[in-house]
Parts: C-alpha cells; sequence; structure tokens
C-alpha cells in the first residue's frame, strides 16, 4: 500500500486536512460533513478535552476554558504586542512561563501552545484515518509565510505532540499556489491574496511548467477576520456603554456573545447587504434588569468600519510587489484564499487594486491544505517531477552594538540557504561572547523578534581582533533556523541552540508526551450521532485530475536552469551559489582607542559592527559556506577595513544610525 502522507492547514479560526490518492486531491471532511473544523480546543469540568466544532459552540457557555484564536500566540514571547493584545480580549488566562514564553492557565493545569496546537492536528489526524481508513503519521503543516523561527518551531513541535512526523512546514501562500497551478501547465506569474482569521499574506509568485517559484511574500500577523469582528465588536460594545452606561467587554460572558453576535453579521455580509444583530439579555443591569442589543448593520457601514484594514492589507501587496519587481497589472492571476476574502467588499477591492478579477475556481477555504497535501505526498513519493523554490520571509539578523541588528540573510532570499560572517573579539583577552539572533526588519534590535542567543567561549587568550569567529546562519526548507559559531584558529564549535519562546526543550516535548494529557481528548472525528466515522466508499469519479509530484528540495536556481533565464537573482538577493568566483574574504578593522571600553565597564553580550556602510559590510560579510574556514588566514583579516567585532559593552552607543 502506498505511504500515506496528508497536508493540514492549521488556521487560526479553522483547519482542514487533504490527500493525494489515486492521482485526485481530496479535502476530508469532518464528522459533520465539513470540510473545515475549528482550531477551537474546550476544556470539561470533568477533564476531558473537546475539539474543533463542539468546543467552538462551548465558547459561550464556557468563555474561560475555551481556547480559541491560539494560533496568533504560538512561538510569541510573553511579552510580544500579541501577547498583549489577546490578554486584552480573551477570556483564558494567558501565563508567562520559563525564558519568556506563555502557557494557557485551564484550572491547575497550565497547556504550551505546542499542546494546544496538538490537540488540533489530532483531531485532523482522526479525520483523515477515519475517512481513509488507515493509520496517518505523516504530514504537512502549513504555516503563513511570515511566520518567523519560533513560531515554526512551535508549530513542528505540535506535530511531534500530535503523534505526527511533520514532512515539511509550507508557507500558506505558496501551498495555494501549488493546488492552484500544479499539474495544469500553467506558465504565470500569480499573487495569492491570504486573509484568513488572524493574518494576511501576500506572495507573488511564477508558476512555471515543474517549477513554482516564490518571488516574494510579505505579511501582518495583526491583520485578519477577528478584526473585523472586533470593529463590530466594538460598535456595538460602545454604543451599548454609552446608552446603558455598562461596558460589556468587561463580562467574559457579555463579551463571548458579543463576539459570535459580530462574525455571525460579519459573514451574512459576505451574502446580504444588511444584516439583522440581536443579542437578547447580552447582560444584567445592576438593577437586575436584562438589557439586550438589537441594531441592523449594513455593509456600507460595515465598510467604513473596516476599510482601513483593507487599506493595510494593500499596503502590504504593494511591498510585495516592489520586491518581486512586477506591476498589478502584469500577474496572470490573483488568487484569494481565506474565509475573509468571501466578503464582496473585499473582493472587490481587490479587483480594484490588481485591476483584475480573481480566479473563481479555488475555494479559498481548501486551497491551502490541497497544496500541503501535494506536496505531502511528493515528499514520500520517489518520482519528482517538479520544484518548489521558497524564500525567507524575514530578515535574519545579528545583535551589533547601539542597540542594532544587522541583516545577514535578507528577506526573500531563496531558501535554503546558508551565509557565514566572520566576526572578532573586542576587548583584549576577551573570552566569551554572546551572540543574539533576530528575525525582523528593522535595524533597531528591540523591534526584531528576539529568537534567541547563545554564547561562545574558550578562544584562545589574545590581544582583541585576533580571534577569528565565523558564524554560519543556515535557514532550511522549512524556514527554521540553525546557527552554528567556529572559532576558526583551533576549529572549536559552539554549541549553538537557540533557547525558543515555543519555551519547550526536547525534555518537556517528552514529558508532555508522557504525561498523556492528548488521551483525554474526547471520541474524536464522529458524526453526527457520535458514531465513529466510517471510511467513505471508494471515489467514484473516473475523470481524477492526475498529479505529478513536487518536491522542496534543495536546489539552487542554477540547478533549474533559472540563472539562464535572466538576470542573476541569486547574487541580488545575496544567495550566491557557493561555485561562483571567490566573494572578497571578510575582513576585520581594529576599533579607533577611543571605542575601547575598559574591562570592568564590559560585558560580553553584544556583537560590534564598524562604522563600513552598509552596502560594503554586507559584501564584506558574505562568503560562500565553508569558504571562509579553509581559504582565510588570520592575517588577512586585520589589513583591510571594515569589521566584524564582538563588542563587549552593550551600553556602547558609537554606531552609525
Ligand atoms: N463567508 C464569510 N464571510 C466573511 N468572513 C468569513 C466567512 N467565512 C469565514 N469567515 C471568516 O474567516 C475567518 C477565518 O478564516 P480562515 O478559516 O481562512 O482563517 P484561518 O485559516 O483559520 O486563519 P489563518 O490563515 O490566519 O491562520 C474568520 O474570521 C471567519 O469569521
Ligand atoms: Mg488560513
Amino acid at each position: 500500500m502506498a505511504e500515506i502522507a496528508v497536508g493540514i492547514d492549521l488556521g487560526t479560526s479553522n483547519s482542514c486536512v487533504a490527500v493525494v490518492r489515486g492521482g485526485s486531491i481530496d479535502v476530508l471532511p469532518n464528522g459533520y460533513g465539513e470540510a473545515t473544523t475549528a482550531s477551537v480546543v474546550a476544556f470539561k469540568p470533568d477533564g476531558a478535552i473537546a475539539v474543533g466544532n463542539s468546543a467552538k459552540a462551548n465558547i459561550i457557555h464556557d468563555p474561560r476554558n475555551t481556547i480559541y484564536s491560539s494560533k496568533r500566540l504560538i512561538g510569541r514571547y510573553y511579552f510580544s504586542e500579541e501577547v498583549k493584545k489577546a490578554k486584552a480580549v480573551c477570556a483564558y488566562k494567558i501565563v508567562e512561563a520559563e525564558n519568556h514564553s506563555i502557557r494557557i492557565k485551564v484550572g491547575d493545569e497550565l497547556f504550551s501552545l505546542p499542546e494546544i496546537a496538538a490537540m488540533t492536528l489530532r483531531e485532523m489526524k482522526s479525520i483523515a484515518e477515519a475517512r481513509i481508513g488507515q493509520p496517518v503519521n505523516k504530514v504537512v503543516i502549513t504555516v503563513p509565510a511570515n511566520f518567523n523561527d519560533n513560531q515554526r518551531q512551535a508549530t513542528k513541535d505540535a506535530g511531534r505532540v500530535a503523534g505526527l512526523e511533520v514532512l515539511r512546514i509550507l508557507n500558506e501562500p505558496t501551498a495555494a499556489a501549488l493546488a492552484y497551478g500544479f499539474g495544469k501547465g500553467l506558465q504565470q506569474r500569480v499573487a495569492v491574496y491570504d486573509l484568513g482569521g488572524g493574518t494576511f499574506d501576500i506572495s507573488v509568485l511564477e508558476i512555471g511548467q515543474d517549477v513554482f517559484e516564490v518571488l516574494s511574500t510579505c505579511g501582518d500577523t495583526f491583520l485578519g477576520g477577528d478584526d473585523f469582528d472586533d470593529r463590530i465588536i466594538d460598535l456595538l460594545a460602545d454604543e451599548f456603554s454609552s446608552r446603558h452606561g455598562v461596558n460589556l467587554r468587561n463580562d467574559p460572558y457579555a463579551l463571548e456573545k458579543l463576539k459570535v453576535a459580530a462574525e455571525a453579521a460579519k459573514q451574512a455580509l459576505s451574502i446580504e447587504s444588511e444584516v439583522e444583530i440581536r443579542i437578547p439579555d447580552v447582560i444584567h443591569s445592576d438593577e437586575g434588569q436584562t438589557l439586550s442589543i438589537e441594531r441592523t448593520l449594513s455593509s456600507e457601514e460595515f465598510t467604513s468600519l473596516v476599510n482601513d484594514l483593507i487599506q493595510r492589507s494593500f499596503k502590504v501587496c504593494d511591498e510585495a510587489l516592489q520586491q518581486a519587481g512586477v506591476l498589478a497589472r502584469d500577474l496572470d492571476g490573483v488568487i484569494l484564499v481565506g474565509g475573509p476574502t468571501r466578503l464582496p467588499i473585499i473582493r472587490e477591492a481587490v479587483t480594484t487594486y490588481f485591476q483584475q478579477e480573481p480566479q473563481a475556481d479555488v475555494d479559498p477555504d481548501q486551497v491551502v491544505a490541497m497544496g500541503a497535501a501535494i506536496h505531502a505526498a511528493s515528499l514520500v513519493n520517489e518520482d519528482r517531477t517538479a520544484y518548489l523554490l521558497d524564500v525567507t520571509p524575514l530578515s535574519l539578523r545579528v545583535g551589533v552594538a547601539g542597540g542594532l541588528a544587522e541583516s545577514v540573510i535578507e528577506c526573500n532570499t531563496p531558501v535554503p540557504i546558508e551565509q557565514m560572517r566572520t566576526f572578532t573579539t573586542f576587548q583584549d583577552f576577551q573570552e566569551s561572547v554572546k551572540i543574539r539572533v533576530y528575525q525582523g526588519e528593522s535595524r533597531q534590535a528591540e523591534e526584531n523578534e528576539l529568537l534567541g542567543q547563545f554564547e561562545f567561549s574558550g578562544f584562545k587568550k589574545v590581544p582583541r581582533g585576533e580571534v577569528a569567529i565565523d558564524i554560519s546562519f543556515a535557514i532550511n526548507a522549512d524556514g527554521i533556523v540553525n546557527v552554528v559559531a567556529q572559532d576558526r584558529e583551533t576549529g572549536k564549535r559552539a554549541s549553538a541552540t537557540i533557547t525558543l519562546s515555543s519555551g519547550l526543550s526536547d525534555l518537556e516535548l517528552k514529558s508532555i508526551m508522557e504525561q498523556g494529557r492528548m488521551e483525554r481528548v474526547e471520541a474524536i472525528a464522529t458524526d453526527d450521532a457520535g458514531d465513529a466515522l466510517a471510511p467513505p466508499p471508494p471515489d467514484p469519479r473516473t475523470d481524477v485530475v492526475m498529479i505529478g509530484a513536487v518536491d522542496l528540495v534543495k536546489v539552487s536556481r542554477a540547478d533549474l536552469g533559472l540563472v539562464e533565464k535572466g538576470a542573476p537573482v541569486l547574487d541580488e538577493r545575496g544567495a550566491g551559489d557557493p561555485g561562483d568566483e571567490a566573494e572578497p574574504e571578510p575582513v576585520l578593522e581594529i576599533v579607533p582607542s577611543d571605542e575601547f571600553i575598559p574591562p570592568d565597564e564590559a560585558s560580553n553580550d553584544i556583537l560590534k559592527m564598524t562604522d563600513c556602510d552598509d552596502e560594503e559590510k554586507l559584501d564584506l560579510a558574505e562568503t560562500a559556506p565553508g569558504q571562509g574556514e579553509t581559504d582565510a588566514s588570520a592575517g588577512d583579516f586585520f589589513e583591510a577595513p571594515g569589521t566584524n567585532l564582538f563588542d563587549p559593552d552593550p551600553s556602547e552607543d558609537e554606531q552609525k544610525d
């Protein structure tokens, strides 16, 4: 029997599972016959855990113990803006744990975010097993394109906790393009406009005969259908407050009722031009009187409430088109993904912006899972006939003095990619350095996501500038980052394990799995009557779409003959072919003595770059993988200007702006 691997679109609001079998792509419906299942987990008083649509129905009765939109929190630090925002609107308890990670507190128990996501993944796995009629252990899981490393790692952890082998983490828009274009012999440039529950992503892709190449991808993790709901909630709550002097936001039950009503109204506006909002008994007044909400909401009023959100999405589109070097009118197609794209106001705005109607034959709720399934099938299938070239959505940076972060791998560089840069010590006889790794687009370190930090020590006690430390930064096909530091002289390598904000070490993961809390998840994948899903009868269709296999493998554009096709884009993006002519060796510069910090004022935790301009610095740093380890002599380093120094003093602020 052919090995089965499914694709799961693990969404903020809804998840979807699909599989490729017998040459067709099937979305596997849940027990209610629905293609998507709510990504909601409800903890019941008796300790049982419900997942999916029945859990969603629980929100209104028991908001404190029903976890929804948790994807907005996965892989984030407790102090991040997103977490603050969620704490303000969610009735469930979000608490801080070790390493500034977060946990959801339910009763006396603490659950990590990967564990919550694992419950949804397990439900999807069960649906797949019931529908396919055999165990399912392998999966491709999709994530928003702009998920950072922490969020990807945490999603992978979730897969493991759910008992799945995660073959690949795939970007949602890339998956959508794959489902749209694969096997059709298209030669097109398309944009995937993905507005989901919690995030917005836009990707520009080139679909060729056998190659799917992402030209650019941009996104906003603060923009989705939930924000549209919030606008309606604010409208209702503000009106209620001025009428009755009661703030409904302070009552979790009332707030959940508002949420349910707001979402229902929004969805109704995708087919109606006006909706009636009625929430009887939304709250009791101090005098014990029951108070209700009743009002109509027109499409026009709704548009005025959310128009700025829609326009914000187009700012992100501008950026993506610019990075891809494509004009909106030059695109051959626009693919809409995500529930809110069913709204006529979104479709109209998209049509205006892109100067063309979006593709009508793509199901915005299923296309991502379908693409993941195609990719999953290819990874367990030896017949690889096409390639998928993805890019890293966020720049990878290293912290340097003055609270700045220098870019090492630019955003939109094709992955997998490896880059090496060389650094040295700032202080005489300095024994250790702390390397901070960030992801994001800001030169201000604190405006980026800190992926983690690690210390490298034990190099020779020599005058400053005489230690050469090669740090290689690698991003694999899942978009996951690995950083390794090596002392060039001794060959010693740093244990460069980045502490992730998912906060789960291997040990913790093991302990979670041993606790067996997953076993408390209620009989799942059942039908309306509560019976287990029977495998569906064999597919009687004869007109199935034959698809080949796609593989996201380690290929360079040159491997695919893409270099001849046009400009040497790889080089422009800083992803030079290792076989290219040798790039200039990284060089160091001795920092002027007035920048020297006395040892007693110093700590060792910041990397220092010198005052060379950006371009120069990047040129200096970008060597082919491994090149610096073998070709360079330490002597070369000290002769040329421009340097990367480990700065022992984080307070020092003599850097360039
Ligand atoms: N017919 C509709 N009209 C408007 N909005 C809708 C409709 N159907 C669903 N939505 C909204 O779509 C959002 C969920 O979209 P979707 O299921 O695509 O998100 P997701 O995949 O879970 O999220 P993400 O992709 O951000 O992780 C919710 O805000 C929901 O209210
Ligand atoms: Mg989605």
